[in-house]
């Protein structure tokens, strides 16, 4: 019997091929933030939109307690098989929406954690909101989010596919609003937040991979929900050749590896709030 599609459509984008794949690309990033974050054994650690756990992985290390939250269920899966494969009974992942975490309690985390995560669910002010309440009086946030208009890999690779895809539904916030100063703090001072309690500083992530620039591409062509979107959009609009050459060109452009590796730097805005 068919699988019953699901009708979410943020969901369906991020359980459609493999996230893995890309988390692959990223794992020196992920340790080299959570080494950032002073994390303590102990620590109660949330990651929202955690993917198979780039960066739950690292905090769990470190001896933090640490849920992952993902709206992804094969993504899920992946992170509790990655726990269990890396013996750590201190990690568990379950499903769950950044938009709407009424599973946890108020004030039940040191640290919430969401990189390049809760960004991609709609309902920004609603994430904001429980990213909040979630986090106990004197914990902190921390987000790494896109920058939109930034020339480094992401913030072009979603460019470029959003130029080939038919346009978003109306009402539809952008994913990158999250990496614009301005919005992030309007919609944390709609969740109680002061000024003064919030920061934003530019970072660098690196996606590393060990073979050229197009094999990296061709990972993200058939196993990252977007650029997979955007393959299948310009292809029916006989467009697919095009979309392939603007982002050959992107990646081999941004490699900084000169021994046949991959190795492209990406900015995103890093931001801070002490709640
Ligand atoms: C670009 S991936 C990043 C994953 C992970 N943080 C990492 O660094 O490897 C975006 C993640 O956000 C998750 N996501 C998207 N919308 C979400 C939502 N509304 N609530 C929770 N997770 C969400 C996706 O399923 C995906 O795992």
């Amino acid at each position: 019997m068919a699988e019953q599609a699901t009708t979410n459509p943020n969901k369906a984008l991020w359980e459609k091929g493999d996230f893995t794949r890309i988390a692959a690309t990223m794992r020196d990033s992920g340790v080299a933030l959570v080494d950032d974050l002073d994390v303590t054994a102990g620590l109660r650690v949330l990651d929202l939109g955690c993917g198979d756990g780039t960066t739950a992985l690292p905090a769990a290390r470190l001896g933090a307690t640490v849920l992952g939250v993902d709206i992804a269920p094969n993504l899920v899966a992946a992170g509790n098989e990655r726990a269990a494969a890396a013996g750590l009974d201190n990690l568990r992942f379950q499903e769950g929406d950044a938009a709407d975490l009424s599973d946890l309690a108020d004030d039940s985390f040191d640290l919430v954690v969401s990189i390049f995560g809760a960004m991609f669910a709609p309902r920004p002010m609603s994430v904001a909101a429980e990213m909040v309440r979630v986090t106990r009086p004197g914990g902190r946030i921390v987000m790494g989010n896109w920058i939109p208009g930034d020339p480094t890999l992401v913030a072009q690779l979603l460019r470029i596919s959003g130029s080939y895809s038919s346009p978003p539904p109306e009402g539809f916030v952008s994913p990158v609003t999250w990496g614009v100063e301005n919005d992030v703090r309007e919609r944390f001072a709609a969740a109680g937040i002061a000024p003064e309690r919030i920061s934003c500083t530019r970072q660098i992530w690196t996606f590393a991979h060990p073979g050229s620039p197009t094999e990296l591409l061709a990972i993200f062509r058939d196993y990252y929900g977007p650029t997979m979107n955007a393959y299948a959009a310009a292809a029916a609009e006989g467009r697919g050749d095009a979309l392939h050459a603007e982002l050959e060109e992107l990646f081999a452009s941004q490699n900084t590896a000169t021994d046949g590796s991959t190795s492209i730097p990406a900015t995103y805005l890093r931001v801070a709030v002490s709640a």
